[in-house]
């Protein structure tokens, strides 16, 4: 790894986005640290990933909802690098459930994990970026929202709120931060082909954007000047936001 080198933070990063977008910014040539709660997913998708990119992969495991650990990750990546060129705070927990259903456990583990370590561990790296801008010019954090966070979905009430809150928090990191250099996107994807969407597969096959389509976004991203800023990006299937009966 030279000084030239740019470095990243992905978090969720053995789930079906993470692992693409950790693998398109190896494609980058970005120094990669993996984030997940599973040592051995994210040891395996280490040891599959890294011989192929010859850049460096690094991974940490823990829960994104326990504040010591991101304050681990944030240390671990810059004694490692010293700085950090692009936040992707990725990960995220769903699960359907009735407005009237709904409990402290359930809207806290969500708030926690998709709102909650957003947040926070944009905080916790907040130094680690501005030290990549004073190398390089400019620093990003993208979020993966959701579309459920443009417009709220039925049974999908407390995800849809934690979503908007990451939409939000997106918003006023650009009016705070691009200033200095330091970019904020929040990508906010339909119907994706990864684990999570698993609930939506019992009818039958159903046609979903796929996890490469968001990573190629992020891509997108990491290759503008530091003129140029894309605060959000909405990915739909052709049939998301448009109600059954306007379908032919
Ligand atoms: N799939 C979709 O349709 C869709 C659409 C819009 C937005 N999104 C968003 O896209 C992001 C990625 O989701 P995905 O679709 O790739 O689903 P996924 O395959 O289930 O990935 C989610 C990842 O987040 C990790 N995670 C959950 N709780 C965590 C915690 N407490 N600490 C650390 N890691 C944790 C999961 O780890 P474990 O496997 O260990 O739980 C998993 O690796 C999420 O923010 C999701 O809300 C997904």
């Amino acid at each position: 790894m030279t000084s030239e080198t740019r470095t990243a933070i992905v978090t969720g990063a053995y789930g079906g986005i993470g692992r693409a977008v950790t693998e398109v910014l190896l494609e980058e040539g970005f120094a990669v640290t993996m984030v997940g709660r599973d040592p051995d997913k994210l040891r395996a998708a280490a040891d599959h990933l890294s011989p192929a990119s010859g850049a460096e992969l690094r991974w940490l495991a823990g829960s994104l909802a326990d504040e010591e650990f991101l304050g681990e990750v944030a240390a671990s990546h810059g004694e490692s690098h010293g700085s950090l060129d692009l936040l992707v705070n990725n990960a995220g927990v769903a699960g359907t459930r009735a407005v009237g259903e709904l409990t402290a456990e359930f809207v806290d583990e969500q708030f926690a994990v998709n709102t909650r370590a957003v947040i926070l561990l944009t905080a916790k790296c907040l130094p680690l970026l501005r030290n990549a801008v004073g190398k390089r010019g400019s620093a990003q954090v993208v979020n993966t929202a959701s579309n459920a966070g443009k417009r709220g979905e039925a049974m999908l009430s407390s995800y849809s709120a934690s979503k908007a809150a990451v939409v939000g928090f997106t918003e006023a990191l650009h009016d705070e931060l691009a200033g200095e250099g330091i970019k904020a996107t929040a990508i906010c994807p339909g119907l994706t082909d990864t684990p999570m969407a698993d609930d939506y597969r019992e009818g039958g096959a159903v046609e979903m954007i796929t996890p490469r389509d968001v990573a190629e976004t992020v891509r997108l991203t990491t290759r503008l000047s530091r003129a140029c800023v894309i605060p959000e990006i909405v990915l739909l299937r052709p049939t998301e936001w448009v109600a059954a009966s306007e379908l032919r």
